[in-house]
């Protein structure tokens, strides 16, 4: 059955108001999620204290996002942002050895480069990954860093600065045959793309709940391929312990599932959020919400080309996410005055970004085109 798109956007008020395109930054509220923030205050009011029931949300935010990943909800840990499952994971990995470089690709959102980066203290090397002139990374630009005393590949699915997707199942594919293992930076694509990490062949991928997923800021989701759950984090606490009641101070004895990469009391309310964001993007269909979301950035690319609008995003379907990029002179101003016509968007270098979910629709495109066009002094 084809899914109700306009019931979908009923769902999310702002949109009565706004033509909202920044999910890439902060993804709409939802009735549902605000109803289920809402329940975890009634529960604190009613019941004050509920650990069972808490436990409950957050093995339903690890099941859900397990479910979206197809990944197994032993490989999935519930974290507090895509930064804390990073860091557990760093912390896992020796670097004393030959293998000690970690390639980086150019796309990555900060974090994600910053955290190999504070490695270099243990014995890591960091090497990047350059853009090519047309604003992709090639794999070509990836088997040239790629080599023998390569550990981990840091990669980005969908580009926040400008909407590139790279070619993951290739790089992952490259990666492997010379010995380094790949994390997938899933956070501008879980929620509005399907994201198979075993179709991808990813080993690590880590992303947040805010953006595409629908929930809150303040939890995260680490997937750790079963086949790496023998790596130790040193960054641990009491629920990264296989048994979280033992209160054992004498050992670190840590879960033999993801939740080992875990570390103290999960984010709560966030996961009340979470949870019930995750359910909207699965009752939806995360394959539908592709399509949508596909149809809505291609009609976007179309009408923005036809007046005149510079795109750092590619048009090719395969080479982009959610997010169309566009040329500004200053995109900061341009966000601005957009902002001022109920149209948000947001913007990173040089480029306006428009990131579309799948409760946008023709008239959110038709405000964005109209709102450009005003102001075609500050298209690049
Ligand atoms: C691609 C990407 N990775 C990581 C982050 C940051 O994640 P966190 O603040 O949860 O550590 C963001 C936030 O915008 C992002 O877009």
């Amino acid at each position: 059955m084809a899914a109700d798109w306009s019931a979908f956007r009923a769902l999310f008020p702002t949109l009565r108001q706004k033509a909202y395109l920044a999910s890439g930054s902060y993804g709409l509220l939802a009735q549902p999620v605000e109803a289920a923030v809402r329940q975890y205050l009634d529960d604190r009011l009613t019941l004050g204290v509920d650990w069972g029931g808490w436990g409950a949300r957050a093995e339903a935010v690890r099941c859900g996002m397990a479910a979206l990943l197809n990944a197994s909800a032993d490989e999935i840990a519930v974290t507090t942002s895509a930064s804390d499952g990073i860091n557990s994971l760093a912390s896992a990995i020796d670097f004393s050895g030959p293998r000690n470089k970690v390639v980086v690709s150019n796309f990555e959102f900060p974090t994600g480069a910053q955290i190999w980066h504070a490695q270099t203290s243990r014995g890591a090397v960091v090497e990047h990954v350059p853009q090519a002139q047309d604003g992709d990374i090639p794999l070509e630009h990836f088997a040239a860093a790629i080599d023998e005393t390569t550990k981990l590949v840091q990669i980005t699915h969908v580009c926040y600065r400008n909407g590139w997707r790279l070619e993951v199942e290739a790089i992952t594919r490259l990666a492997h045959e010379r010995g380094a293992l790949v994390l997938l930076d899933a956070f501008q694509s879980a929620g509005a793309m399907d994201v198979d990490v075993q179709a991808l062949g990813v080993d690590f991928a880590v992303g947040g709940m805010l953006k595409y997923l629908l929930g809150s800021a303040g939890a995260g989701w680490l997937y750790v391929a079963r086949r790496h759950l023998g790596l130790t984090p040193t960054v641990s606490g009491w629920f990264a312990q296989a048994d979280i009641d033992a209160m054992d101070i004498f050992a670190n004895d840590p879960a033999l599932s993801a939740r080992r990469f875990q570390t103290g009391t999960p984010p709560v309310v966030n996961c009340y959020a979470a949870e019930a964001g995750i359910d909207l993007i699965r009752s939806a269909g995360i394959q539908a919400i592709e399509t949508r979301i596909r149809e809505i950035t291609g009609l976007a690319m179309d009408r923005l080309a036809d007046a005149g609008c510079r795109l750092a995003t590619p048009r090719q379907d395969n080479r982009r996410g959610p997010q169309v990029a566009i040329r500004s002179l200053d995109a900061a101003r341009l966000t601005e005055r957009l902002a001022e016509r109920g149209v948000v968007v947001s913007w990173r270098d040089g480029n306006v970004r428009a990131m579309f979910h799948a409760y946008n629709d023709v008239s959110d495109v038709a405000a964005l085109v109209e709102g450009l066009i005003a102001n075609r002094d500050l298209l690049a």
